[in-house]
């Protein structure tokens, strides 16, 4: 028996879990997972990698073209041919990553791609700053997960230690608030829930509590009782 396939959008600030709840889900239903936030990340890269200020809007457009990013189907991201992935998670590139979202020109070429992910593909879950208004407004499910800055801090202090990465909780905080700030401040595609999305606030929950909440959302939409 085959089941409708839908589209999930979930939104919320950093470190709030969006990536790892949302690889979850789309692993329960065997959806494709993408992370939008990973593309502002590569073009952060891309400026390391070129040596170019991400102050510079009008040099990262002279340098970088649209067809240098790509998605596969397992939610990689490849620049310039190489999957660079595994390259995307220190403090410095998640910093410029958030500059360089700023950018309507950049938010342009990265809302493209998606969206042309999108047309190709049914039975996604899709995570990022403006993917439930932006990105894919006619998602069928839209989520926006919350959590208070210092548990979010906690957190990602966690995940840092296995990854060897900043482990200073107070430094950890600071970059969360101030990406918070960069991200419900900027004119284009601030972080905003949506009338439409259903509000989950992790702060209290662990990670599978509401993994299992979303599932019976999900659940509900496509229209099953069990899986
Ligand atoms: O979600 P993640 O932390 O990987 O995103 C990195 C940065 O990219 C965020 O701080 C945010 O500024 C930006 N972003 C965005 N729109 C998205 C996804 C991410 O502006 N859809």
């Amino acid at each position: 028996m085959t089941f409708k396939k839908i589209n999930i959008a979930i939104d919320g600030p950093s470190g709030v879990g969006k990536s790892s709840i949302a690889k979850k889900i789309a692993q329960k239903f065997n959806y494709l997972f993408i992370n939008t936030g990973s593309l502002y990340r590569a073009i952060a890269f891309f400026c390391q990698k070129k040596q170019i200020s991400v102050q510079n809007v009008q040099k990262i457009l002279k340098n970088f073209m649209p067809n240098f990013l790509l998605l596969d189907l397992e939610g990689n991201v490849w620049l310039e041919n190489q999957n660079v992935s595994s390259f995307l998670r220190d403090d410095l590139i998640s910093k410029n990553a958030a500059v360089v979202a700023q950018y309507p020109q950049i938010r342009k070429i990265v809302t493209e791609i998606l969206q042309d992910f999108q047309k190709k593909h049914k039975g996604i879950v899709m995570e990022g700053r403006d993917v439930t208004y932006n990105v894919m407004p006619n998602a069928d499910l839209k989520i926006f997960l919350w959590a208070d800055a210092e548990t979010r801090a906690k957190r990602r202090c966690k995940q840092n230690a296995f990854l060897n990465l900043e482990t200073d909780v107070q430094k950890i905080l600071k970059s969360i608030e101030h990406r918070d700030y960069l991200d419900m401040n900027r004119k284009i595609n601030p972080l905003k829930k949506t009338i439409d999305s259903v509000f989950l606030d992790t702060t209290n929950f662990k990670e599978n509590q509401i993994v299992d909440q979303i599932i019976k959302l999900v659940l509900r939409k496509i229209g099953q009782n069990m899986l």
